[in-house]
């Protein structure tokens, strides 16, 4: 757990609710969390189901592990610490989103299962909804895939505490959802996931 730091300071409550907002964008925010390996397809389905969300009349917005890294989270590497500090801002990102109404879609390699149930209980907390999809591919498919080159990096020795090769991954125990994305197109994906949020009452109310 973080501790808190600073002192004196207490909670200002305003006179918008998150109900209020609610109503305005006429849907509810969530935040559907993916997880895996680098490669395993997470900002892929992530980007595929943005643009369903979008044309069906939802507000999204991404959060993605590369491009938070290149601006909140520029000063965090790879270490467990620092990973744990990533997830942890990301969570608070996320949650702030959710508190405005919008459908967060967040893809980290979020490695830690207590980091990520760190994030979960921080929704809990706010009665907000967390939808955890682990994107489930063999390392070897994943390595196969190298999209940006970085295993190959990794078993030069040229990266440490990569992910999958020198660094843990620990599978979620009880995620919302398992995609396998070496069996399934990403079509097929966004339909599971579609049919997930619809059948949580995610959808309603939207144009
Ligand atoms: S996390 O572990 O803290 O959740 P995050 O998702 O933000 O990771 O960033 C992972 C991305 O950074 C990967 O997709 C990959 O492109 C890149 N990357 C660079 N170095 C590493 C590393 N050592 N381990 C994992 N990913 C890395």
């Amino acid at each position: 757990m973080t501790l808190q730091k600073a002192t004196n300071v207490t909670w200002h409550e305003g006179e918008v609710t998150r109900a209020d907002r609610q109503q305005l964008l006429g849907q509810k925010g969530a935040t559907i969390w993916f997880t895996g390996l680098s490669g395993s397809g997470k900002s892929t389905v992530a980007v595929a189901l943005e643009k369903a969300l979008t044309a069906s009349g939802h507000l999204c917005y991404r959060l993605d592990g590369d491009n938070v890294r290149l601006g909140i989270n520029k000063n965090l590497g790879f270490s467990a610490e620092d990973r744990a500090e990533n997830i942890r801002r990301i969570g608070e990102v996320s949650k702030l989103f959710v508190d405005t109404g919008v459908i967060v879609l967040s893809s980290f390699v979020s490695p830690y299962k207590a980091d990520r149930d760190q994030v979960r209980a921080l929704h809990a907390a706010s009665d907000m909804d967390f939808i955890e999809v682990h994107m489930d591919v063999p390392l070897a498919e994943a390595e196969k895939r190298d999209p940006k080159g970085l295993y190959k990096k990794a078993r030069a020795g040229e990266i440490k505490n990569f992910t999958g090769i020198d660094d843990p991954y620990e599978a979620p125990e009880a995620p919302e959802l398992v995609l396998y994305s070496n069996r399934m197109s990403v079509e097929e994906e966004v339909e599971v996931l579609l049919a997930l949020l619809s059948e949580r009452g995610l959808l309603s109310g939207a144009a």
